[in-house]
Formats: C-alpha cells, structure tokens, sequence
C-alpha cells in the first residue's frame, strides 16, 4: 500500500474493483458492506486484535451450525437486523397484522392437519384452544390460507432442539375454511430462553442482555397470492416477559403491537378441557385473488 494512501483512496480502489461485476445488485451489495465496514474501521479506529476478535467469533457462529441451529439467524435476530430488514419490507402503517422474525426454530414441511385438529400427542399440561380468523385490509375472510404454527414444549425447547420429541410435535399447517377461520388444539407454551450456549449466547451475557422471550406460538401465513405472506408470533396476554422482549417490542405502535396479543375467549374454551384464545390476523398485498368472497 502507498505510504500517503488515505483511508478514503484506499475504500475507493477495493470498491473499484467490482466494476467487472455483470451482477449490478451484486455490486451495490457488495460495494456497500465495503464501504460500511471500512466507515466502522475508521470510526472505531479498530486494532488489530479486535479485527481478530471478531473473524474469531463470526468462525464459532459459523462452526456453531448444523441443519438443526441456526447460529446465524440467531445473531441476526439479536442484533435487530432480522427486524430491521422485516421493518423496511413490510413497514408498519396499515391495519395489517404486524410482522416479524421467523427465528431460528422454522422448519419446512409441517404435517397438514385438520381444523381443530391437536398439534401435539400430550395435551396434558395446560391444554389450549387457539383460535382465530385470517382476512384482509378490506375486512373480507381469506378462505383457502396456509396457517403454518409452531411453538415449544413444555420443557421450553422445539421439537427441532430436543430428540426426545418427534421432529413433528407442536407443529402444523392448516387452511382456513369458507369463513377464514382456523382452530387448533395444542399445549400453552412457555417463555424460554433463546439458545445461549454459544458465541450469541456469549456476547448477550458480554453485553449485559437476557436471553428470555416471553411464550409465544409462531404462525406464518400465505394468503391466496403470494404476496399476502405473513410470518408473525402470537403472544399471551399478562405475560410479565412482554416488557422485556426486544422482538416484541421492536413493533413501536401500541395499537399494532397489542394486536400479537392474543384474546382469551370463554366462547371456545372447554371446561374442564381447554382454554380458547382467539387470534385474528389481517394480511396486506394483493388482494387480487379468485378465491376472495365480495
Ligand atoms: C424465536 O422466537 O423462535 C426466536 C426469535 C428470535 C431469536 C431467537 C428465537
Ligand atoms: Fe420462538
């Protein structure tokens, strides 16, 4: 390197270098993280070891995954760049249900089930009823969606993290009927902490951060086109954890954010049986679908 090179020339030559890239979103890509982390350097004024540092725990992020842990998608997640990037692709502002992070624990291929239909084998902890209606911004009942749920057992892990579970337990896709409506029978699930036993889990306790989310059942949702996919979480109301959780609260708008909460409903709880509670969603995008009632 010249002698005299500032570190302005030097960001410049390296992003020069991708001219030849036949990609240009590619070459944005690209050219933007250089310029960013380069801006990070000099800003920090980085040393050498802290340049080591952070090859080392990015190595373990990537050592620490398998096709069952997303170390990855965990550190995303925890460093709000997940919801940054759901925030600028399916910003706030409408009546829609908010959305948010899939999270490390999503897997492909759920068991179809039937509506009201169990999700688990063992209802024997604290047996729910989960309930609700799927429609769009116009108020009409979206029949024929794809309701993906999944949540975590009762001793706080997903069936993708435990052996000791089938790998379908407390996970299932349903559609919604003529009315949009769905309903599945299944356990309450339990706050948890997200998995800590790694480099994520290390810089949460370096950085003075908890790993505990409040109980939740994810639900990702495909309206009738593919443009009306939702993924978003339901929470349940009381939960003393909801404060505390960055997931949560990264939704700013109070209204938007109180809708994940979901209802306790005496109509469909089962005494002695099961408690209801009743989660409706709103999915935006194009409405523009043959199966929407008028
Ligand atoms: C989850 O709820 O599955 C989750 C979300 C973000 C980080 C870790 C876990
Ligand atoms: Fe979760």
């Amino acid at each position: 390197m010249d002698d005299n090179m500032t570190a302005d020339a030097l960001t410049q030559q390296v992003i020069e270098r991708l001219e030849q890239c036949p990609d240009p979103r590619l070459r944005e890509l690209v050219g933007g993280v250089i310029r960013h982390v380069h801006e990070f350097a000099v800003e920090q004024a980085l040393t050498e070891a802290e340049l080591m540092a952070g090859i080392g725990f990015l190595t373990e992020v990537g050592q620490m995954c398998t096709d069952r842990r997303q170390e990855f998608i965990l550190l995303s997640d925890t460093v709000g760049l997940s919801m940054l990037v759901d925030l600028i692709n399916h910003g706030a502002g409408s009546t829609a249900t908010e959305s948010t992070v899939l999270g490390p624990f999503y897997v492909e291929g759920s068991p179809w089930r039937s509506n009201g239909d169990a999700i688990t084998d063992d209802l024997g902890a604290q047996p729910l009823l989960v309930s609700g209606y799927v429609r769009n911004t116009a108020g009409l009942p979206l029949p024929g969606a794809t309701v993906d749920v999944w949540q975590n057992a009762t001793n706080r892990l997903y069936a993708v993290q435990d052996d000791a579970q089938s790998p379908e337990n407390l996970r299932g896709r349903f559609r919604t009927d003529d009315d949009g409506a769905f309903a599945f029978r299944t356990v309450r699930p339990l706050d948890y902490p997200i998995p800590d036993d790694g480099p994520v889990g290390r810089m949460l306790r370096a950085t003075g951060r908890h790993p505990w989310r409040p109980a939740h059942i994810h639900f990702s949702v495909f309206g009738p086109a593919f443009a009306t996919r939702l993924i978003t979480q339901m929470y349940f109301p009381g939960d003393a954890l909801l404060p505390f959780d960055p997931i949560f609260n990264c939704t700013t708008d109070t209204q938007a954010r109180n809708r994940l909460i979901s209802l306790f409903d005496w109509e469909t709880t089962v005494c002695e049986q099961a408690l209801g509670y009743r989660f409706d969603m709103i999915l935006s995008g194009r409405d523009s679908t043959p199966w929407e009632k008028s």
